[in-house]
């Protein structure tokens, strides 16, 4: 397997990488009249400005011919046939098949198709008020249980769909094993109206398993066990539907995934059954039609104006050639303030990784710390770092010319002239950290020259929103394939998972688990010590 750094465009890039260190962003605006044509591109409703990039077009050209010279294309086509891409566990990731059902698999896109179909229906039921608990009340509060792949899709994109939602039908999502997650929830609910979801691709993800128990006991305490109350207020999703059934969740109950679809890439799949039931199966259908007119966008344009594919090469020439080892993703929309947390995982545990597909530790850096937040407010927190910091972060900003407004709370006019404060805050800050202000003097300077890149939508609405979910999915898959490494395994969190199943026995054991680092076992007699264990 040929190490990317070997590769005769790597070397090209380096040395080029030389003149762009030393550049300035202000005069490449200011001096290359076709900078903006050249570094702009439209797919959709999305306009995607690559022109604060500290990159040329002759940039733009050599990491094309990396991405050739390492056979990206070629990557691109074995993901999207269902070839083996995910080597260590020995599967493809089809997540591309569960926004077209015409999948060239036949099989794969007939199960898809017929889950895609249980979930819609079942979501109707739901939404009309026709699945009624035990005491026979429609179902007013779904709550999603899951955690990783399993939480920030659907959290992420139910909120992301706020004025889409309909209103009767409450979302309430636990992930965290700190049983004040569930409490915090719980507390609030009504056993006779509240459903779950729960979603766990394994069925066997701790976190998830325990607050289903927790959930099934407060149900069991309030509905008794004579009725048949799971099969009223509880499904699953999941790969492992044994796993399920054992928990006493009926079949008709259980809807899949499949083995294919990574945690971290399934929120196109019933994995979003909370989102389906909140927005309606045809604001979800619109979704994956976004996702799928980026898989095509993906799958058929030229790597030199292929915008995932640009945002992926971009990062690497970030990462690996100016040597910034952190990106920020900032969205300037209140209901976009999960896609941060969502990428965090979809970016960091996908590539966040120093073995190569052939066992090789990488020479080189992978993937760079991901951070975000929401803009304005993060504005007022790490944005004095990104400005004046001794680090420089590229950024990604994420806006919408239009606002998402769903009640008649304000007046139209006061929330579209809001909205307009709003975008002119994002271009300002985006042009702040580009141009700096080099004239003023002491500490009120800002040196600028730090990079974004600016992604305009016309509005946040489910299609915009599948085209963003699929855009970051193949920037990631961009990634991963130069670097030569898997994207769709995560062995790392293994590690610690296998780990906390020993501690936690050894928390209340009076002696005997010396098997441990000195600060470890230190930490489990304090904790033994002020429990009184
Ligand atoms: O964090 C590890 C991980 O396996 C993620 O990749 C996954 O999204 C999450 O745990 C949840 O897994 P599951 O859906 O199997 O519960």
């Amino acid at each position: 397997m040929i190490d990317p750094t070997d590769t005769q465009q790597w070397k090209e890039l380096s040395e080029h990488s030389s003149l762009l260190k030393v550049a300035s962003l202000e005069e490449l605006l200011n001096d290359d009249s076709s900078r903006i044509e050249d570094l702009s591109f439209e797919v959709g409703s999305l306009h995607v400005d690559f022109s604060k990039q500290l990159v040329t077009k002759d940039t733009i050209n050599k990491l094309v011919a990396l991405g050739k010279e390492l056979n990206l294309s070629d990557k691109i086509h074995d993901l999207f046939s269902g070839e083996i891409v995910n080597i260590s566990e020995n599967r493809p990731a089809l997540h591309t098949a569960l926004r077209f059902s015409e999948s060239s698999d036949e099989g794969v896109g007939e199960v898809v198709r017929d889950e895609l179909e249980r979930a819609s229906d079942f979501s109707l039921l739901v939404r009309s008020g026709k699945w009624v608990g035990t005491t026979g009340k429609p179902i007013t509060t779904v709550v999603n249980i899951g955690i990783g792949g399993s939480h920030l899709g659907p959290v992420m994109a139910n909120a992301a769909l706020r004025p889409f939602r309909k209103n009767s039908i409450k979302s309430e999502f636990v992930s965290n094993i700190d049983p004040a997650d569930i409490d915090s929830k719980l507390h609030l609910l009504d056993p006779e109206t509240t459903m779950f979801i729960l979603n766990s691709k394994s069925f066997t993800t701790a976190e998830t398993i325990t607050n289903a128990e927790a959930a099934i006991q407060w149900l069991t305490n309030s509905l008794g066990t004579e009725k048949d109350f799971l099969a009223r207020h509880v499904v699953a999703v999941t790969a492992n539907s044994s796993a399920a059934e054992s928990l006493g969740i009926p079949k008709e109950n259980i809807f899949a995934i499949w083995d294919w679809v990574g945690g971290r890439f399934s929120i196109c799949s019933s994995v979003s059954l909370a989102v389906m039931i909140s927005v309606g199966p045809e604001n979800f259908q619109l979704l994956l039609d976004g996702a799928n007119s980026i898989d095509e966008h993906f799958k058929s344009t030229d790597l030199s104006e292929n915008i995932p594919v640009l945002m992926g090469l971009i990062a690497i020439w970030n990462r690996n050639f100016l040597g910034f080892g952190n990106h920020a993703l900032l969205s300037y929309s209140q209901d976009l303030r999960y896609f941060p947390l969502y990428l965090e995982q979809l970016e960091m545990e996908s590539n966040g990784k120093q073995f190569r597909v052939d066992g090789e530790r990488v020479t080189h850096h992978t993937s760079p710390v991901v951070l975000g937040g929401v803009g304005t407010d993060a504005q007022h927190s790490f944005f004095q770092l990104l400005h004046q910091g001794t680090t420089t972060i590229p950024s990604d900003f994420i806006v919408f010319c239009k606002p998402s407004m769903s009640s008649d709370a304000l007046p139209e006019d006061t929330f579209l002239k809001q909205h307009e404060v709003l975008v002119a805050n994002c271009f300002a800050q985006s042009k702040a950290l580009a141009i700096g202000s080099s004239r003023k003097s002491g500490e009120k300077r800002s040196d600028g020259n730090r990079p974004s890149t600016t992604i305009l939508g016309t509005r946040l609405d489910p299609y915009t929103l599948g085209q963003l979910v699929a855009l970051y999915e193949h920037k990631v898959f961009t990634m991963g394939a130069i670097w030569q490494i898997n994207s769709f395994d995560q062995e790392g969190v293994q590690i610690g998972k296998t780990l906390a199943a020993s501690i936690e026995n050894d928390l209340s054991l009076s002696e005997g688990f010396l098997d441990h680092d000195a600060s470890t076992q230190s930490l489990l007699s304090i904790y033994q010590q002020r429990r009184g264990l």
